[in-house]
């Protein structure tokens, strides 16, 4: 009988897990757009592994720089006839997760050019469009424009707050504003993630949530960009973001949910404002911080313009 009963504890709660989970809908057809890397031409394939309608998966080489390594893939470009392929609807094998619209987390840092750590501690809450990241001991965006580049090797705080976008370095008093929305939390669906398999990440199962696609805009070469998202398998629980911070990942840790005080994301803004705008912003010359948002890479420093032309 107390057996009985623990089981129906442990079934109510693990349904219970499972209702929280919530997933992007599964009517909505999730195919790649242009530029999208690692698309399978396959017209057996899932269909977030197929380019969208008018357009057709080939091969691409990415050319090694000195952050990334060569990368032979395939990439999702304008198709050259203007005959559409019937797909067949190959439902992905896993639905990315919704996730929790608000949550913090304590994050390591792990450089994959070179080695180092950091760490620090991130905060997400949907009502305020807020984001929070602190990174030590050196923040992987050089938004510090005229302190020179290796000013900007310094803790940082990396903030989303109401539609703006600003990076504030505590040691350097210096607070740069730039605009820029929050993550939804359904970017996984917006932005079509494709299903990548399950992978451990310190010995938990993870679902790999792939975003990767290709630009060319520093005119340095052409640059593979990341976006994946490891959840821990079957739940919206994230474990890892990988973006490309230099190809480093952030690992998340003692992961909570609820609601986030507002003062989390504004104290941090206020005490180093007024927030510097990005130089030529609105034909000001104060030139504190970079023109462009969210630089990491140090050989395109300091590009001033989107083809540093
Ligand atoms: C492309 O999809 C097909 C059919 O699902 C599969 O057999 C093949 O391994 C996939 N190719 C790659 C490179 O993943
Ligand atoms: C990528 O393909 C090129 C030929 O197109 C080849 O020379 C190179 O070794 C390949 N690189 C990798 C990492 O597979
Ligand atoms: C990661 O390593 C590369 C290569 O050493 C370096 O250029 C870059 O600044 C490092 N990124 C961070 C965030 O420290
Ligand atoms: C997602 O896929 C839809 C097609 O279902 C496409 O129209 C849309 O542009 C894609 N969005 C992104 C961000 O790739
Ligand atoms: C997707 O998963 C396959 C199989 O695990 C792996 O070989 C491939 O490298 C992954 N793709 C990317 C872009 O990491
Ligand atoms: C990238 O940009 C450079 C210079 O702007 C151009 O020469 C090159 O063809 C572009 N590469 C691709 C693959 O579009
Ligand atoms: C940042 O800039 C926007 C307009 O571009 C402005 O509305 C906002 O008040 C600025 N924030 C701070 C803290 O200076």
């Amino acid at each position: 009988m107390k057996s009985t009963l623990v089981c129906i504890t442990i079934l109510c709660i693990l349904i219970k897990q499972n209702e929280a989970t919530e997933l992007c809908p599964s009517s909505q057809i999730r195919c790649m757009d242009e530029n999208r890397l690692n698309c399978n031409s396959s017209l057996l394939s899932p269909t977030d592994f197929q380019c969208c309608d008018g357009l057709q998966c080939v091969s691409a080489v990415m050319p090694r720089t000195d952050t990334q390594e060569q990368f032979n893939t395939t990439m999702c470009v304008p198709s050259s006839s203007k005959q559409y392929n019937t797909k067949i609807n190959i439902p992905p094998a896993k639905l990315p997760p919704i996730m929790a619209s608000s949550w913090s987390a304590a994050t390591t840092y792990y450089n994959m050019s070179n080695g180092d750590t950091g760490w620090g501690y991130f905060w997400y809450d949907a009502s305020h469009q807020a984001i929070r990241t602190d990174f030590y001991p050196t923040c992987p965006f050089l938004q510090l424009y005229e302190a020179g580049v290796d000013a900007n090797y310094i803790p940082c705080s990396v903030l989303f707050y109401e539609g703006q976008n600003y990076y504030v370095y505590p040691s350097a008093q210096t607070c740069c504003n730039y605009t820029f929305p929050a993550w939804q939390p359904n970017w996984l669906c917006q932005s079509n993630a494709t299903y990548n398999g399950t992978l451990s990440i310190d010995g938990q199962m993870a679902d790999f949530w792939m975003v990767e696609w290709f630009s060319n805009y520093t005119g340095e070469g052409s640059v593979h960009n990341l976006r994946n998202m490891y959840t821990r398998a079957d739940s919206h629980v994230p474990l890892r973001f990988r973006e490309d911070l230099d190809t480093g990942y952030l690992d998340f840790h003692d992961y909570v949910e609820g609601p986030i005080d507002q003062t989390i994301f504004t104290s941090t803004i206020d005490a180093y404002g007024p927030c510097h705008q990005g130089h030529g912003h609105a034909g000001t010359d104060d030139k504190t911080c970079t023109r462009y948002n969210s630089q990491t890479l140090r050989r395109s420093w300091p590009c001033d313009n989107p083809t540093c032309s």
